[in-house]
């Protein structure tokens, strides 16, 4: 069985291909780059129409399977930007209607959840899954990803970019940051807030901008990644501790950072749990998540049908997980 994949929820179109046996035939990904400031949906949709059957032609071609070889196609159907999301339903719609292909509507979420379990060979991990505009720790319970705690605000990817880019930073900021926390020598107190078994990243956004005016830039980075990689890892270990679970898995952009690797690391082995992080290449968005995650669905018997709407708000608990065992 080979599936084709399409990811299109922000500024990534990727195309990806896998097999049953979950070998990556082919990863293909144009990124949109806003000349300044955040990204701008419509423009970002109006790149990717444009470039799309370019990414799919060649995801075809390094796998070197004609299309009509493909079993299924699948799509990031939420949650996302609407005119992203539209615009990677159109070229998964038309593909499966001209080839007879049956669609795949996949959660962008969870296909982050599946593709770190994939490639680090985990069965049932807690999911600590941190990128750009989300932030949620995820476990398997009852057929459902269910969602143990969460950003109540923004992302903590979105904590980095916004506070870098109030620094004159680019975006995105985080590798930047890490940097420079690494030369950070004094911890500034900022506010640390964990709501029950969430949290909020904006008061602490304002506090880091602020501290900016006083304190050495280092310093305040530094400060910054203490207090929000501690907030995550504290709201990961309830969850841990309740589900317990073996293995913590780390996916989005921000689990790249190796701060953040080493305290949620102290974190895991406190309660016995190893630590795994989804490698790099895969961390961020792409159309191999997409595939893989669609060829499992498929294989359990869900597909998509065509007049089906994408869903900007689809949350990771509104998924019935058929496709691994409960
Ligand atoms: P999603 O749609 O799943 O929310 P996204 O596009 O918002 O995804 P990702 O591509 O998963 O996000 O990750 C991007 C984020 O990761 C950015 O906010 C970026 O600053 C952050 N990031 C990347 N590398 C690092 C790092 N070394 N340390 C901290 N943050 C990082
Ligand atoms: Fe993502």
């Amino acid at each position: 069985m080979i599936v084709l994949g399409i990811e299109c929820t922000a500024h990534t179109f990727g195309v990806g291909i896998v097999n049953n046996k979950g070998e990556i035939l082919a990863d293909q990904r144009i990124q949109y780059r806003p000349k300044e400031g955040g990204i701008r949906p419509r423009e970002a949709a109006q790149m990717m129409s444009e470039k799309g059957a370019d990414v799919i032609a060649s995801a075809l071609k390094e796998a070197g399977v004609p299309i009509t070889d493909i079993d299924a196609i699948a799509f990031s159907i939420g949650p996302g930007l609407g005119p992203c999301l539209r615009t990677g339903a159109v070229a998964a719609r038309y593909l499966a209607r001209k080839y007879e292909k049956p669609l795949v509507g996949v959660n962008h979420c969870i296909a982050h959840i599946e593709i770190g379990k994939l490639l680090c060979r985990l069965q049932d991990p807690l999911v600590v899954y941190l990128s750009g505009a989300n932030t949620q720790i995820i476990a398997l319970a009852k057929g459902r990803y269910r969602v143990f705690g969460e950003t109540l605000d923004i992302g903590l990817g979105n904590l980095l970019d916004s506070w870098g880019r109030a620094m004159g930073i680019p975006f995105p900021a985080g590798p930047k940051i890490e940097e420079l926390a690494k030369k950070g020598k004094k911890f500034i107190e900022l506010p640390y807030t964990v709501k029950g078994s969430d949290l909020t990243f904006s008061g602490l956004y304002t506090a880091a901008v602020k501290a900016a005016e006083r304190y050495p830039l280092e310093d305040v980075a530094y400060s910054l990644q203490e207090v929000a990689f501690t907030m995550t890892a504290e709201v990961a270990e309830r969850a841990l501790a309740h589900t317990e679970k073996k293995e913590v898995l780390l996916v989005g952009g921000v689990a790249a950072n190796k701060r953040l690797q080493e305290i949620m690391g102290a974190m895991a082995e406190e309660h016995g749990a190893s630590l795994h992080v989804v490698p790099l290449k895969y961390a961020a968005d792409n159309g191999v998540m997409i595939a893989w995650t669609g060829l499992l669905m498929y294989r359990a018997g869900l597909t998509t049908a065509l007049n089906e709407t994408v869903n900007p708000r689809f949350r990771t608990d509104q998924v019935d997980v058929r496709w691994v065992p409960i």
